[in-house]
């Protein structure tokens, strides 16, 4: 280990448990987000007769990756399962942020969920204790803006107000639009690619973040995915295909993103930021942005996507119906931390069993990615 990589080991806050702190009435406003939830999502049953998410309901492409681990990572970014050179299947979907189908040209953030296969240890939650699958979940912006459980609940008492009405997406994506400024203003950067504008820049040029933090290893850390290869990294910032958008204004995402992987190959590249001071980089406050200034976002592994169909009806069925995205399926060593991290682990929860009930179609953790249908 050279002088330089010494001094940056001592820089990373190791983690602790003592680096979470649980906030005033908590319990309660996680609570109350989750009840709010769930009868939200109850309607949007009734609307479909299908049980969907409780957000991030439409799917725009169920994709099979590989993801590379690099080879000699140094000690701190080499932890959990980035301990070893491997690859390993990944199972991706990609997704649209409501908790209910909505025309594409209604622009709002958009997910990627990727499930890595073939994950050995014992893993975070008892009920998965033997899963063999560590699941990242992303969103195309740096921050939650709503970044703590009280002013999510805030934002989901407006989702329930006015779900039945045509003011849930403005005022939903109101809320957002001042949020998206604010922290412009507080990014400095005029040309963020990741608006909120619409229809949106192209889903596949968009860079994916965790937004909230992680558990490292040792350390503490949020993790996003870029596109590396030209292909994608040029799509970064673009505008998406004019005619298309007019002719499907429906779902031209899933269009998108069909297409290209007719025929082509993508790279992308995961990468950890990990926190070297807890004040600037808090882990309780996901609206903080951590600045890169401050601590960069270093490569860890590569995302292979080959040609394939993204969108079949096998597909769009097992990434909807039979399998769950979730931030606790994960190894004890890469848990999410923090209150608006917290609350996910009974909101998903909820929102998965509810469907996989509904549906009659039982969860399924894949231990093969050949149970992928083509
Ligand atoms: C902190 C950053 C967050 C990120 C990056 C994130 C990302 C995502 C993504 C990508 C999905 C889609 C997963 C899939 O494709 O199946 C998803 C689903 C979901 N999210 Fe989040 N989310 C965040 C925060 C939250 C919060 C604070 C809540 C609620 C308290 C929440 C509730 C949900 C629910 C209920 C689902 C659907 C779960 C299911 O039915 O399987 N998320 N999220």
């Amino acid at each position: 280990m050279n002088k330089q990589e010494k001094d940056d080991i001592k820089n990373y806050v190791r983690y602790s448990d003592e680096i979470e702190i649980k906030q005033p009435n908590e319990d309660e406003d996680s609570r109350a987000v989750v009840e709010s939830m769930a009868r939200v999502n109850k309607i949007m049953f009734e609307r479909y007769r299908h049980a969907v998410r409780d957000a991030h309901a439409k799917n725009h492409g169920i994709l099979r990756g590989e993801l590379e681990i690099y080879d000699n990572l140094p000690e701190h970014l080499a932890q959990g399962l980035f301990k070893e050179p491997r690859k390993y299947p990944v199972i991706i979907r990609f997704s649209t942020a409501p908790g209910m189908i909505e025309p594409d040209k209604k622009s709002s953030q958009r997910g990627m969920a990727i499930k890595i296969i073939g994950v050995e240890g014992e893993k975070f939650l008892d009920e998965d204790r033997d899963a063999l699958t560590q699941d990242f979940l992303l969103v195309n912006y740096p921050i939650i803006p709503t970044g703590t459980v009280k002013d999510y609940l805030d934002q989901q008492k407006k989702v329930e107000e006015y779900i039945n009405t045509p003011e849930l997406f403005q005022s939903v994506q109101g809320a957002m639009l001042v949020a998206g400024r604010k922290i412009k203003n507080l990014i400095g950067k005029e040309d963020d690619p990741n608006h909120f504008s619409i229809p949106g820049s192209h889903i596949l040029g968009d860079r994916y973040f965790s937004m909230a933090a992680i558990r490292y290893g040792d350390y503490v850390a949020k993790i996003s995915i870029a596109p590396k290869s030209e292909n994608v990294a040029s799509l970064h910032g673009k505008d998406m295909d004019e005619d298309l958008i007019k002719n499907e204004p429906e779902s031209f995402l899933t269009t998108i993103v069909k297409n290209f992987f007719e025929n082509q190959t993508a790279v992308y590249e995961l990468s950890a930021q990990l926190c070297t001071d807890i004040e600037k980089m808090p882990v309780e406050d996901g609206s903080v942005q951590w600045m890169e200034e401050d601590s960069p976002f270093q490569g860890i592994a590569s995302l292979t996507i080959h040609p394939q169909n993204t969108f079949s009806p096998a597909r769009r069925v097992y990434g909807d119906d039979v399998l769950s995205f979730n931030p606790f399926h994960c190894l004890p060593e890469h848990r999410p931390l923090g209150n608006i991290m917290r609350v996910r682990k009974l909101a998903y929860e909820t929102s998965s069993k509810y469907r996989h009930h509904m549906n009659s179609s039982p969860r399924v953790e894949p231990i093969s990615i050949d149970e992928l249908p083509d």
